[in-house]
């Protein structure tokens, strides 16, 4: 059987990681994060790639892009979570099975976080564990591949 390739997306403002407002998002920056996912990856058997980008179109395009190279998606959109139609349409568009991530918990943070557009779309969210939020989400995104 084939390798199976996960792409893990950040959103905005995620490349400030360890800096941002650490009270709420941590210490680890997100090449900390991208380091403890790659190391999880290796142990699953799966390849990934991830990224970081502030663009909305760029993300959106890398989603549409994601058909028939990547087997899953593992998202945090940001702040793109509470504003993004177009990031929602690309991931229905492409219908590949994606969780959402979150380091914070968005639910118990300023009622303008508590919507997604994402969520709905997604097979579930993964909120409040900072960077086990990342490492759930990828162990959620393999096993929905076996
Ligand atoms: C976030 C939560 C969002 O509300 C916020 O805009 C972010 C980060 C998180 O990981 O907790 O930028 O997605």
């Amino acid at each position: 059987m084939a390798t199976k390739r996960i792409l893990v997306l950040n959103g905005p403002n995620l490349n400030l990681l360890g800096k941002r407002q650490p009270e709420i998002y941590g210490r680890a920056s997100l090449s900390d994060i991208e380091k403890q996912v790659r190391a999880l990856a290796k142990e699953l058997g799966v390849e990934i790639d991830f990224r970081q980008s502030n663009s909305e179109g760029e993300l959106v395009t890398w989603i549409q892009d994601a058909a028939g190279k990547f087997d899953a998606l593992v998202i945090n959109p940001a702040a793109y979570t509470h504003t993004s139609l177009a990031m929602r349409d690309a991931i229905s568009a492409v219908g590949i099975p994606t969780v959402e991530i979150h380091l914070s918990n968005i639910h118990k943070r300023e009622s303008f976080r508590h919507h997604s557009y994402i969520a709905e779309v997604a097979v579930g969210q993964i909120a409040g564990f900072g960077v086990q939020s990342y490492l759930m989400g990828l162990r959620a995104a393999a096993a929905q591949l076996v």
